[in-house]
């Protein structure tokens, strides 16, 4: 985790959109337990009752609602739903954690250049719902995960951060997205964390990550190694 530059600004409030399993969820709230990531989870909300994301919200005494897009009419109701649960809780970074719903301009204008999401895909590469599998289909050596700020769109969004996870032999589906799944629990708290500190700036298609000089330290990733 990269050192804070602003360590007196406040937590940053999150509101933590999800429809499934919640894994990244998870890595969010323990990146805060551990004090890597100076954040606080006001609300956790699921378009689907029952799935275990709640379940670890709730464990963490967390705050959760089910706002099922079902039982709206259009997206934009459902959006209006979202942002009025959001802005009750006074969220200021919306975080999509395997949230599986497009958002609509109701949501998009409210918290321009305040909603996050990951993807398990290099962007702008594979975007859509079977990034890894169309990875694997495309024979690419270096796969990865990518943070990214919500804009209208699949999976376009200005880039954060990236990690890449080299492919290996004998791969399938599952066993590279669960290699890939471990980077994303690294890396969206990372994201979070440099928002928090005020270091990203959204310049066109381009995220500015200010006051950022490790990344030249990183070896290039060579896959098959080189020696
Ligand atoms: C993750 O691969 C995420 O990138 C995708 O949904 C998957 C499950 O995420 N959007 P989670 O376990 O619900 O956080």
């Amino acid at each position: 985790m990269t050192a804070s530059i602003m360590t007196d600004r406040p937590a940053v409030k999150l509101g933590v959109l999800i429809s499934g399993s919640g894994t990244n969820l998870q890595a969010i709230i323990d990146a805060i337990l551990r004090g890597d990531l100076k954040a606080e989870v006001r609300l956790v909300i699921s378009n689907r009752d029952g799935v275990q994301g709640l379940e670890r919200a709730r464990r963490h005494g967390i705050e959760t609602r089910v706002i099922e897009h079902r039982k709206f009419r259009s997206r934009e109701d459902f959006d209006r739903a979202l942002l009025a649960a959001l802005n009750e809780r006074s969220v200021e970074l919306v975080i999509c954690a395997g949230f599986t719903r497009l958002l609509s301009s109701v949501m998009l204008e409210a918290f321009a250049g305040r909603i996050m999401n990951i993807h398990p895909g290099l962007s702008p590469a594979f975007p859509g719902l079977h990034a890894q599998r169309d990875a694997l289909e495309h024979g690419v050596k270096i796969a990865g995960c990518t943070v990214f700020f919500v804009t209208a769109g699949i999976d376009v969004g200005p880039i954060i951060v990236q990690a890449a996870v080299p492919v290996l032999p004998g791969d399938d589906e599952v066993r590279l997205a669960a290699r890939i799944l471990q980077q994303e629990h690294r890396i969206f708290p990372h994201a979070i964390q440099l928002f928090q500190e005020g270091r990203l700036e959204i310049q066109g298609r381009t995220v500015i990550v200010k006051g950022d000089s490790t990344v030249s330290n990183s070896p290039p990733l060579v896959n098959p190694p080189a020696e």
